[in-house]
């Protein structure tokens, strides 16, 4: 793998992301990127440079921060670095293909795709997850309450929908804590002093 292009591709979002906010910025990409190069490893799967520059472009065309059409972003970066047309659709296939709202019951066709899917939602997740959850809902100006029915309403959910072995290993140990985490809560909720 070209080591130049993937910290080309760092530096491309670093200055994308410059105004983003803490539940969806520069952060989340580099945990994101590493969760899928570790679940890669594990499995053996997948061709690592599509799963690098995929990782790293994910969210470069994310409609809650950029108002681009057609992976805009991520494609500018890609034909930049004149990555051949094929790669280049299988990199953006796999990117479309990890969203959560937009893909509901649907899994990514390729092992790539699969393999960022599920680096991304191990970063919804866990202690992580709890952090960026509450982190977002600060941004919207939702309520705690409010931003709790996320957990019913998505990241419990996550678990269940890993596609590698590595990832559901991954996920049961920060399924467990965010459960914890309910249950204290929910217990503080009730104290009586
Ligand atoms: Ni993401």
């Amino acid at each position: 793998m070209k080591n130049n292009i993937i910290d080309d591709a760092k530096e491309y979002i670093q200055n994308l992301f410059v105004e983003a906010a803490g539940s969806h910025d520069t952060d989340h990409i580099m945990r994101v990127y590493h969760n899928a190069l570790q679940i890669a490893e594990a499995e053996g799967k997948g061709d690592i440079e599509i799963i690098a520059l995929a990782a790293l472009l994910h969210d470069a065309d994310d409609h809650k921060l950029f108002h681009t059409v057609n992976n805009a972003n991520a494609r500018r970066f890609l034909e930049k670095h004149s990555v051949n047309p094929e790669k280049t659709e299988q990199i953006i296939e796999a990117i479309n293909s990890i969203s959560f709202s937009q893909n509901r019951g649907k899994k990514p066709s390729t092992i790539e795709g699969k393999i960022v899917q599920d680096a991304d939602r191990l970063d919804a997740i866990g202690a992580i997850g709890i952090a960026r959850t509450f982190a977002y809902g600060g941004e919207k100006g939702r309520s705690l309450e409010e931003t709790l029915k996320h957990f019913d309403e998505k990241l419990l959910l996550l678990k269940d929908e890993m596609n590698t072995e590595t990832a559901k290993r991954l996920a049961e140990v920060r399924h467990e804590f965010m459960l914890s985490f309910l249950e204290e809560y929910a217990k503080e909720l009730n104290d009586e002093c």
